[in-house]
């Protein structure tokens, strides 16, 4: 069986980041913490490690971890994304950066407010030039469901990006924590699917919920539950 590759995450200590670390460590996979304050990146990993206790889980600076992973999340909120990504520009090339980041509107997050690229992603994949394999998933995955052990989330993750490859691992490192993944097209619906997270947020507002996420019908096959049994 091939080994799992390593994956840091840049603002790894927030809520995203950190839940995504959780339930990567303890699917198997060898985590690392970033943050701008090496300390802080610790204090996570103890915090996290009680929950994922076989694990392989370090923090690190951002810089180390981006140095460290095999694939790279960028988990920083949208005013951190255009600087993390140029920092690191170097160090980040020809890893696999899985972007979360969605930009909203600081006054008003019902609303999307894309950057002149048109996406976070399309920004990240500028920034770090076209052969980069950049890959925008999981923003309409709230943290309330990586954080709740006990749920086996019911929403759904679109994957976007002009890379093929890439976003076949993005999918496979979805599925492996319990979530149905999907090809969601080109780099060009990022803003679609970014800004269907402003939707979402408007909904648990609007209807005094939480956690509201999407989910696909209508694709035989795909479900990763209950397991297929349509081979007789
Ligand atoms: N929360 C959700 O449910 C959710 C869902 C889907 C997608 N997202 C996206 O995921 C990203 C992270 O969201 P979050 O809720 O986890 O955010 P968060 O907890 O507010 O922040 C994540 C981490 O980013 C670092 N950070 C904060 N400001 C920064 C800056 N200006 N530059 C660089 N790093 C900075 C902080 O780590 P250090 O101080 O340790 O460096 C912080 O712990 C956002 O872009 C968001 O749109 C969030």
């Amino acid at each position: 069986m091939a080994s799992h590759p390593r994956i840091a995450i840049l603002g790894g200590t927030g809520k995203e980041g950190s839940g995504l670390a959780l339930r990567w460590a303890r699917a198997g996979y060898p985590i690392a913490i970033g943050s701008r304050d090496p300390e802080r990146a610790r204090h996570t990993v103890e915090r996290l490690r009680p929950l994922a206790s076989s694990a392989e889980l370090v923090g690190l600076s951002n810089a180390e971890a981006a140095a460290w992973g095999t694939v790279v999340v960028i988990a920083v909120p949208y005013e951190g994304h255009a600087a993390i990504l140029q920092a690191l520009r170097d160090t980040l090339a020809r890893k696999l950066i899985v972007d979360i980041v969605v930009p909203l509107d600081p006054n008003n997050p019902r609303r999307y407010a894309p950057p002149p690229d048109g996406s976070a992603t399309a920004e990240a994949q500028r920034i770090l030039g076209p052969e980069a394999p950049v890959v925008g998933a999981f923003h309409n995955i709230s943290y309330l469901h990586l954080h709740n052990l006990g749920e086996t989330p019911e929403c759904d993750v679109l994957v976007v990006g002009d890379h093929h490859e890439a976003k076949a691992q993005v999918i496979a490192l979805a599925e492996a924590i319990g979530f149905t993944a999907y090809d969601a097209g080109p780099l060009a619906n990022a803003p679609i699917v970014e800004g269907l997270t402003a939707v979402l947020i408007g909904l648990n507002m609007r209807y005094k919920a939480r956690g509201v996420g999407i989910r696909i019908t209508g694709i035989p096959g795909k479900k990763q539950e209950p397991v297929q049994t349509n081979r007789s």
